[in-house]
């Protein structure tokens, strides 16, 4: 479509010619009719003086500091690619901020499921209820559930050499425990715990250490062990987060917490990360509107998801994370409004 210069022109002149009346596109005017009306709400008003003040406030919050990592008990024996650790004092804060105990908290993209672990055992709801596509990750879930000791077993008594971790990777599974214990290889000993095809083994890893540089038996197995003890409070299932959404939409004291692969907006880091990434974000959001309990989602900062958020009417806030390279970065954070 050609652009009408002449019009842009006109609207051009038309401003300059406003500006010489003191008017500009912030000026407000008033009918004379209203003005009492718009008396009456002149206190409500942002105080041109305030300005600063507000600037200040916006800074602050924006140069917020990311939550330490280290005060957040790692109880996952996942170390999960685009796992959110770093979101639970977050998530915590906003579960004490509503006014009644959750019954349920639902993970329907659970990965690594350090926040649904950290609800269940520092008691902040009642039950939680864990979703996961992958039938890899899945499997570890159901093992840990079913029987942890077979975990703990095999990996107290593997020993980590390039040969053996090659015997486990290139194996066929031959039921649900097996299939866990090679995701536990794999999640351990390839580049930034990616367990989704076309990932590589660490070369050198931290301190030089090779394949081991993140193989910690005993606090795996620590892990595993109070994850188990806790088993009356989690529910695992292999499915569709999609499904899980429909199935507990209607239910008002359950509350969702919504971390999909990001793959919004031509973002390719969900599509190597894992397997099963792709997601209709817009039938997501749509779904989420239909909830009746509260919920949290979170995705990378980009404006095509600030827009969806925007035309589902959802409230948007970014919270502070370091990425792997140690950069501030943020995420978004959605939730529905009061
Ligand atoms: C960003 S990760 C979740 C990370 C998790 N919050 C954590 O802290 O470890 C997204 C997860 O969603 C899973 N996923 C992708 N599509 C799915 C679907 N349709 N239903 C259930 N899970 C799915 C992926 O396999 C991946 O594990």
């Amino acid at each position: 479509m050609q652009k009408d210069n002449t019009a842009a022109q006109r609207q051009t002149k038309r401003l300059e010619r406003l500006a010489d009346q003191g008017l500009y596109r912030k000026s407000i005017l008033v009918h004379k009719e209203c003005n009492k009306v718009f008396e009456n709400l002149k206190p409500y008003f942002a105080n041109p003086k305030s300005i600063d003040d507000l600037k200040k406030l916006a800074d602050k919050i924006l140069t917020a500091k990311p939550v330490n990592v280290a005060k957040v008990r790692q109880i996952s024996p996942f170390r999960y690619p685009g796992g959110k650790t770093w979101l639970v004092p977050e998530i915590k804060k906003w579960i004490f901020g509503l006014n009644f105990r959750p019954s349920l908290f639902i993970e329907p993209f659970a990965g690594g499921g350090i926040s649904s672990l950290s609800m269940a055992i520092e008691d902040l709801v009642d039950r939680v209820f864990m979703a996961e596509l992958d039938p890899d990750v899945a499997a570890v879930w159901k093992t840990i559930l079913s029987d942890p000791e077979y975990l703990c077993d095999r990996i107290l008594n593997f020993e980590v050499n390039r040969n053996n971790v090659l015997e486990i990777i290139n194996s066929e599974p031959q039921n649900t425990k097996q299939r866990a214990f090679k995701t536990i290889i794999k999640n351990r000993t390839q580049r930034g715990g990616i367990i989704a095809p076309g990932a590589s083994l660490v070369k050198s890893g931290e301190n030089g250490k090779g394949l081991k540089s993140r193989w910690y038996p005993d606090t795996l197995v620590r892990r595993i062990r109070i994850i188990s003890e806790f088993k009356y409070k989690i529910e695992f299932h292999e499915e569709d987060a999609f499904k899980i959404i429909n199935k507990f939409k209607n239910d008002s004291n359950a509350i969702f917490f919504i971390d999909p692969p990001y793959t919004a907006g031509g973002k390719k880091a969900g599509k190597r990360l894992y397997k099963y990434n792709h997601i209709n974000h817009e039938n997501l959001f749509s779904e989420m509107a239909k909830v009746k309990g509260k919920f949290i989602m979170t995705y990378d900062d980009t404006d095509e998801v600030i827009e969806l958020a925007k035309d589902f009417n959802f409230l948007v806030s970014k919270v502070p994370m370091k990425n792997t390279h140690h950069e501030v970065k943020y995420e978004l954070l959605i939730k529905k409004p009061d």
